[in-house]
C-alpha cells in the first residue's frame, strides 16, 4: 500500500490507473495451454489481466455435458499463478443468472451458422455470457482463441453491433505435439479415441497441403478432407465447410482468406478444429 502526501503525486498515480490497460480472458475452466496462451499474450499486451472461471450453463444445451464439464478449479489457479494472471474472477451460476433472468443477447444470422447450426442456442448462450462478463469486468482487449473461430465472428460481431468499448484479439489454435487441437473436452476421450481424434487435424492438413499445391476447387477441397475423415471409423462428422471467417457464410472462390472448419464426434465427444486459407 502507498501512502500519498502531494496533490501532484497523487494526480499523477491516478492518472497511471486509469490509464491502465485491462486485459480479460473469458474461459470455463479445466486450462490447458491453449488457454494459458491467451493468458500469456494478454499479459504481454496489458497491465492488469483479468481471467474468468464460469462454465456457463447457458450455451450448453439439455443433452449436452454441462453437468460433466471438467471442474479443475485448484489446479487451474495453480496454472494461471504461474502464468502470471493478475485476478481470477470465478462467479457462482447465481451471481451470472440471478434468478427469474430472462434477458438474452443474440447475434442472429452468425449464431445459425457452423456450431450454431449444430448447437441451436449454443451461441445465444455465449454471447449472453460474454456480454455479461464484459460489463462486469470492463476490460480494454479481450482475449479469445482462433480455435473456436465461430465464436470469434459472433463476438466481434456483437462488439461491433452494440458498441462494446472493447477490441477483440483472436490467438492462434495451440496443438499436442501430433497436432490434436488442445481441448478441455480432450480429457474423455479413450487411449482409442484419442488416436481418432487425429483425423479432424489431419484432415486440414490434407487440404492446406491441396492448397499450397494450387487447388482452388471447393468441392473438390471440401470432399478430400471428408474423405481422410471417413478413414477412420471411430470418427462420425458433424460438419466440413469453408467459409467467410466474418459471415460464416460458405464461398464459392477461395479470393479473401477463407476458414476451413471441421466438427466431428468422437465417440460421444464432439471436437471441432480449423485453419485458414
Ligand atoms: P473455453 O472453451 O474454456 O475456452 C476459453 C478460450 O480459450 C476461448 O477463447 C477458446 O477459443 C480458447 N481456447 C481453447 N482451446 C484453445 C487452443 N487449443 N488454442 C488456443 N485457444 C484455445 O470458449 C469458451 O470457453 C466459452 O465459450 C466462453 C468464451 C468462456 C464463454 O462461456
Amino acid at each position: 500500500m502507498q501512502i500519498i502526501r502531494t496533490a501532484h503525486e497523487m494526480r499523477a498515480i491516478t492518472r497511471q490507473i486509469a490509464a491502465q490497460t485491462i486485459g480479460f480472458v473469458p474461459t470455463m475452466g479445466a486450462l490447458h495451454e491453449g488457454h494459458l496462451s491467451l493468458v500469456r499474450t494478454a499479459k504481454e499486451k496489458c497491465d492488469t489481466v483479468i481471467v474468468s472461471i464460469f462454465v456457463n450453463p447457458t450455451q450448453f444445451s439439455p443433452n449436452e455435458d454441462f453437468t460433466r464439464y471438467p471442474r479443475t478449479f485448484d489446479q487451474d489457479c495453480e496454472l494461471l499463478k504461474r502464468a502470471n494472471a493478475d485476478f481470477v474472477f470465478a462467479p457462482a451460476t447465481e451471481e451470472m443468472y440471478p434468478s427469474g433472468a430472462t434477458t438474452y443477447v443474440t447475434v442472429e444470422g452468425l449464431s445459425d451458422r457452423l456450431d450454431g447450426k449444430s448447437r441451436p442456442g449454443h451461441f445465444r448462450g455465449v454471447t449472453t455470457i460474454v456480454s455479461k462478463l464484459f460489463h462486469i469486468v470492463q476490460p480494454n482487449i479481450a482475449f479469445f482463441g482462433q480455435k473456436d473461430a465461430a465464436q470469434v465472428a459472433v463476438i466481434r460481431k456483437m462488439v461491433r453491433d452494440l458498441n462494446f468499448p472493447v477490441e477483440i484479439v483472436a490467438c492462434p489454435i495451440v496443438r499436442e505435439k501430433d497436432g490434436l487441437a488442445m481441448s478441455s473436452r480432450n480429457v474423455y476421450l479413450t487411449p482409442d479415441e484419442r488416436k481418432s481424434a487425429l483425423a479432424l487435424s489431419r484432415s486440414l492438413q490434407k487440404i492446406e497441403t491441396l492448397f499450397k499445391n494450387g487447388n482452388r476447387n471447393i468441392e473438390e477441397l471440401i470432399s478430400a478432407g471428408k474423405q481422410t475423415l471417413a478413414e477412420d471409423s471411430g470418427v462420425k462428422l458433424d460438419y466440413f465447410s469453408i467459409v467467410n471467417p466474418d459471415t460464416l457464410e460458405d464461398i464459392q472462390n477461395i479470393d479473401h482468406p477463407a476458414l476451413v472448419a471441421v466438427a466431428a464426434y468422437v465417440g460421444k465427444t464432439r471436437l471441432i478444429d480449423n485453419i485458414v486459407l
